[in-house]
């Protein structure tokens, strides 16, 4: 039995040219056991017919705010009581903005908002409507909203365009449903299964200043840390999070400890790990820093600056060294040879759990897939939202320590 069987589904689709690829979508979903609902926007019933999809899914296609065919006429409220996931396929580039800002002036936008189960949005458009920084706006808001967002996929588009915003195809997006659904069932089985320990993490990059206004950074953009607090905080444990400067919001219930240099985390880490049951570095901390940096703004006049570099403290492989160590997790973030470079640092920093993924696949994106590296071997964790990687990964941790 596959993770989609028995939920209840709402597809959305909105219009756009790949609303003809929703009735396949609706296919493979039912097929993977899902109970669909397809509730259609006025826009997409000018690409397809509601008919097609009562065809397909054998229910009632819903498109009006005002349905007289609900008992009390609130459709909005039943479609979404009665949803597991609500999944918008495709997702326009108007209809994003209707859910970043909040809007219920039709069917589909109504329901989002009145609706408790998670929501997943597949973008379709042009690529310059989908690169344009009023729909990236958009999008950044509904992820920091926790909405998860499918694709879109680069390719050859309907408008002739080749670029980034061709819908995921329907394989592909139940595919990521389905993994997101099996992480789901796993989330709930460990619920609880790190209750009563204390987790301290790093995230995100270092600054390391080499006058007083330019400085020394990484394209870390925290989420992977800030998904695996939430996590560990979600599992029951005690979360303390080391944040270099991101713009990220805290996760609920996560105690937060802003930093801005290698030394500054180090200390800040140095100073909680003795209490730390688990420690998880992912933060993206620099080796090195400049040896002294000015003390004012460095002027073009003075030629190119020649800077000296001195090593950063190793903060994984000290808190590994100290004599009652909590369980140790690295991360590497690498951009080649990931197996061997990953291994050899696990043993040269002497850490029982190190997860290793490419740092051109992770940076700045909201998934992200892992390969474990502990004494049992490799282990892999697929490609998905950076949120169910997390949970993945804190499950492996749980299991490790006997939980
Ligand atoms: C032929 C045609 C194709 C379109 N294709 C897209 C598209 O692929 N993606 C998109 O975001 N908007 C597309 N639009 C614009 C939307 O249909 C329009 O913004 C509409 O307001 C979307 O409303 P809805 O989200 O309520 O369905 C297209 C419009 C036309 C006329």
């Amino acid at each position: 039995m596959g993770s989609l069987t028995g939920k209840r589904l709402v597809l959305g689709v909105t219009g756009g040219v790949a609303a003809y690829k929703a009735a396949v979508l609706a296919r493979l979903l039912i097929k993977a056991g899902a109970q669909v609902r397809v509730v259609m926007t006025s826009g997409a019933q000018r690409f397809v017919t509601p008919v097609t999809f009562q065809a397909l899914t054998g229910q009632p296609v819903h498109h009006d705010l005002w349905d007289e065919r609900f008992d009390d006429s609130m459709g909005h409220i039943e479609l979404s009581r009665q949803a597991d996931f609500v999944l918008i396929a495709p997702a326009s580039a108007d209809c994003i903005a209707r859910l970043a800002a909040g809007r219920a002036d039709d069917l589909l936008s109504a329901l989002c908002l009145a609706r408790d189960c998670p929501l997943f949005v597949a973008p379709a458009m042009n690529r310059q409507m989908w690169e344009h920084p009023a729909t990236q706006r958009n999008v950044v808001r509904l992820i920091a909203d926790g909405v998860q967002v499918l694709g879109p996929d680069a390719g050859e588009q309907a408008c002739g365009e080749v670029g980034q915003g061709r819908m995921l195809e329907p394989e592909a997006i139940v595919a990521a449903l389905e993994r997101i659904a099996d992480a789901a069932l796993a989330a709930a089985a460990s619920t609880g299964r790190l209750r009563g320990l204390s987790v301290l993490l790093t995230a995100g990059p270092t600054y390391e200043p080499i006058d007083t206004v330019r400085g020394i950074t990484n394209r870390s953009s925290g989420k992977m840390g800030y998904a695996l607090a939430a996590a560990a905080q979600e599992a029951g444990a005690k979360v303390t999070l080391v944040s270099g400067p991101v713009t990220l919001a805290t996760p609920a219930g996560v105690e937060r400890i802003d930093v801005l240099t290698a030394q500054e985390m180090c200390d800040a880490v140095m100073q909680r790990a003795h209490a730390a049951d688990i420690f998880i570095g992912v933060a993206a901390v620099a080796d090195y820093r400049v040896a002294t940096p000015a003390q004012h703004k460095l002027k073009k006049e003075g030629g190119p600056p020649q800077l000296t570099f001195v090593e950063n403290p190793d903060i994984l492989a000290t808190v590994a060294a100290l004599p009652q160590a909590p369980f140790c997790v690295g991360f590497a973030a690498e951009s080649e040879n990931l197996r061997e470079y990953a291994q050899a640092k696990r043993r040269r920093k002497k850490v029982p759990l190190l997860a290793a993924n490419l740092a051109q696949e992770t940076f700045g994106r909201d998934d992200n897939a892992l390969t474990l590296f502990d004494d049992a071997g490799e282990h892999s964790i697929a490609r998905a939202p950076k949120p169910v990687v997390a949970r993945a990964l804190l499950d492996h941790v749980a299991t490790l320590i006997g939980r």
